[in-house]
């Protein structure tokens, strides 16, 4: 199975991995063999979509998702060669938009529109009620497959908006799409929950007498461990080290230099890595996912390449 990704959209590496697992179930449920399938996907904003909602749908709105099959019927298709399925184009505002009103994650809406999505360039449909029960019971079959179903049938219930994929809505998802930056919101329970309440813990211990900004961060390594830093201010204030650079020096000193992950936190406002620190993150690896917390108290993730693009390199 290839998906071809636009090279102008970001999709993360751990959203790659659902999506290849998800398409590869569903051509396989058709009999088809996923070594040959080659499926394209682009993202894009609200703009794009409805232009291209009203080009080829003559429906000018904006949408979450659209199908471009290649085949009218699949037993035209060749087991023999590369079977080009089609396009799928997905507007991540509106799937961030749509996660938040049915209270899931990002990565579990993007999946599942992609997932929808698959169904048509395979020639499911929801034009009758069998055909959406039918099509309904795949996109669970596969959704339960690679274990993204918590919440998800609950959620999904009667909301056809998020299923249905000319149910645009022409609201405006900006809060998400400022400066290029591209954030995802992470489920409560994983990995990255443990992280910022290591970070939180920590920023206890910052010495910050000057700003009274308390900084704490934890920076997850591939080898699952977890180093710890805070901010340490001097009285010659250009002197003050931030807490993200005080985890990194405390991995880099311990033999540790592959990040995947470091979380910040600070009790007195909102605490996101200064230029410096994004910087020297970068140094380690562009596909770093920042991790920080909202007022709500949910997390809000990112890769460090999106917050400093075109970073600096030798
Ligand atoms: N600071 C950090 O430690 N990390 C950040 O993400 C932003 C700022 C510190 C530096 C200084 O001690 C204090 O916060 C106020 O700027």
């Amino acid at each position: 199975m290839n998906i071809i990704i636009d090279e102008n959209s970001h999709v993360s590496r751990k959203i790659q991995g659902f999506l290849l697992t998800a398409a590869e179930r569903c051509v396989t449920d058709e009999g088809i063999d996923p070594s040959l399938v080659e499926i394209s996907l682009t993202i894009v904003s609200e703009g794009d979509i409805r232009e291209l909602n009203r080009l080829y749908r003559d429906t000018d709105r904006v949408t979450d998702v659209l199908s471009f099959p290649q085949y009218d019927d699949l037993t035209e298709i060749d087991n023999d060669e590369v079977i080009a399925l089609g396009d799928v184009v997905i507007c991540d505002a509106v799937a961030h938009k749509q996660a938040r009103e049915y209270g899931h994650s990002y990565e579990r809406e993007f999946v599942y529109l992609f997932v929808h999505s698959v169904l048509h360039l395979l020639g499911y449909d929801h034009m009758t009620e069998e055909d959406k029960r039918g099509m309904r019971a795949e996109e669970e079959k596969v959704m339960e497959y690679i274990g993204l179903t918590r919440g998800f049938t609950l959620a999904y219930d009667g909301s056809e908006s998020a299923v249905d994929d000319d149910s645009g809505d022409a609201g405006v998802n900006d809060e998400y799409e400022e400066g290029g930056k591209s954030w995802y919101s992470e489920q409560d329970g994983d990995v990255y929950s443990e992280l910022m309440r290591r970070a939180e813990a920590v920023s206890q211990k910052a010495y910050a007498p000057y700003s009274g900004f308390h900084v704490g961060a934890a920076l997850l390594c591939s080898d699952g461990s977890i180093y710890t830093g805070v901010n340490v201010e001097n009285a010659s204030y250009g002197a003050a080290l931030c807490a993200e650079r005080s985890a990194v020096a405390s991995a880099v000193s311990d033999g540790n230099r592959k990040f995947n992950a470091i979380a910040v936190f600070s009790p007195d406002g909102n605490a996101i890595p200064c230029g410096i620190c994004r910087q020297v993150l970068l140094e380690f690896g562009s596909d770093i996912d920042v991790v920080l917390k909202d007022d709500d108290g949910s997390l809000r993730v990112t890769e460090i390449s999106r917050l400093l693009p075109e970073g600096f390199a030798l």
